[in-house]
């Protein structure tokens, strides 16, 4: 079976975006693949230093993926920190990885902001340890939103130049394992990573602005739908959200330029598991005074179980604790298993 990995940062109150961009990709996943899923509290540190609820935060996480669907029997769920071959492996990442390749990341430009001098080291090695999450398990297969695609394609530059400057040792270890890139069979160790961004709605974004992603940190609530906002909120948000005057288009080509409608589409869309063309097939010609009662209705049929569920596994912070402690001795074991290949392949005594 294919071997998923994921993340999710403790940050702030997760949202809709989070939902449908990552977390219903992971439940669907469960059936086909082995799966890890990672709340990564080691990520979280690096734009900001001192949290008060760091712990709270991370439960909540779990809380979200468990809630959503994700069975944390099957599967792997765990909290990053507890298993110490991600930031090991980030270290000799951080040595393969490039300053270039860094500076070049727009999130790191964006959350760098101006002062870019005064932003913390983590802040710039951040995809260095992504690439470890997924690699120290060899994991192939990456369900994330769109604004993770620059992080991913990074994730595969640092394979393929491990691979590339240690092939012989490779060799010589009898590690190297049969690759294909593209057309070309290799012999490598650490695979080239998948992302998986597709579905209707790989960047959900914010209510009130169409053209900026929905995100936790916006400082508008109304721009966004928390996973755990109650049914009234949740309604009143999609009531107030922005639109333009005119009715639904009768197909996708229509939704060009517009970018409201389009995201709004992509919602109810990825919601019912629907694509964006059904909806419309379903919806064209009407005025948003009829599409938005129906979305409201279908976001809350979703959601407000999820929010429940969350706040009933909450409300038994070591229940989640036991949870995560159990994933992260399975993930540390097949983590160690890594670390001792790579720990040869680099010469460590
Ligand atoms: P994070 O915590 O910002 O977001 C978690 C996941 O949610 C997706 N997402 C969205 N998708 C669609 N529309 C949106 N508006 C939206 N906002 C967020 C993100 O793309 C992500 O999939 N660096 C990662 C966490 C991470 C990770 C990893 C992911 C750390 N290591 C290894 C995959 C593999 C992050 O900060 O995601």
């Amino acid at each position: 079976k294919p071997l998923v990995f994921s993340g999710v940062q403790p940050t702030g109150s997760l949202t809709l975006g989070n939902y449908l961009g990552a977390i219903r990709k992971f439940v669907a996943l469960q059936e086909d693949n082995d799966c890890l899923f990672c709340v990564v509290d080691m990520h979280s540190i690096t734009a900001r230093l001192v949290h008060d609820d760091l712990k709270e935060q991370t439960r909540s996480i779990a809380a979200a993926f468990i809630a959503s669907g994700i069975d944390p029997k099957e599967h792997i769920v765990f909290n990053q920190s507890r298993v110490p071959g991600h930031a090991e492996l980030a270290w000799i990442f951080n040595c393969v990885a490039r300053i270039g390749w860094m500076n070049r990341m727009t999130q790191f430009k964006d959350k760098a902001g101006k002062d870019r001098e005064n932003a913390s080291l983590g802040l710039l090695a951040y995809p260095s340890l992504m690439a470890a999450d997924i690699l120290v398990y060899r994991a192939t297969h990456v369900p994330v939103g769109d604004d993770q695609k620059q992080h991913l394609e990074l994730a595969r530059d640092i394979a393929i130049k491990f691979n590339n400057d240690f092939s012989s040792r490779i060799e010589e270890a009898g590690l190297a394992v049969p690759l294909t890139m593209g057309e070309e069979k290799v012999n490598a160790y650490f695979p080239v990573v998948e992302p998986l961004i597709d579905g209707p709605a790989p960047r959900v974004m914010s209510l009130r602005d169409g053209t900026k992603k929905m995100s936790k940190s916006d400082p508008s609530d109304n721009s966004r739908i928390n996973m755990t906002d109650d049914a009234d909120t949740i309604a009143k948000k999609i009531r107030k959200a922005k639109t333009d005057p005119d009715a639904l288009p009768g197909d996708v080509e229509g939704l060009k330029g517009r970018p409201e409608a389009d995201n709004l589409v992509g919602i109810f869309a990825a919601l019912s598991d629907r694509t964006k063309a059904d909806v419309l097939s379903e919806f064209g010609g009407r005025q948003f005074s009829e599409f938005k009662p129906a979305l409201a209705d279908l976001s809350v049929t979703v959601l407000s179980p999820i929010g429940d569920e969350m706040r009933r596994l909450m409300a038994d912070p070591g229940a989640l604790d036991a949870i995560l402690l159990d994933g992260a001795e399975r993930a540390n074991a097949l983590a160690e298993k890594t670390m001792a290949d790579v720990r040869e392949i680099v010469g460590f005594v």
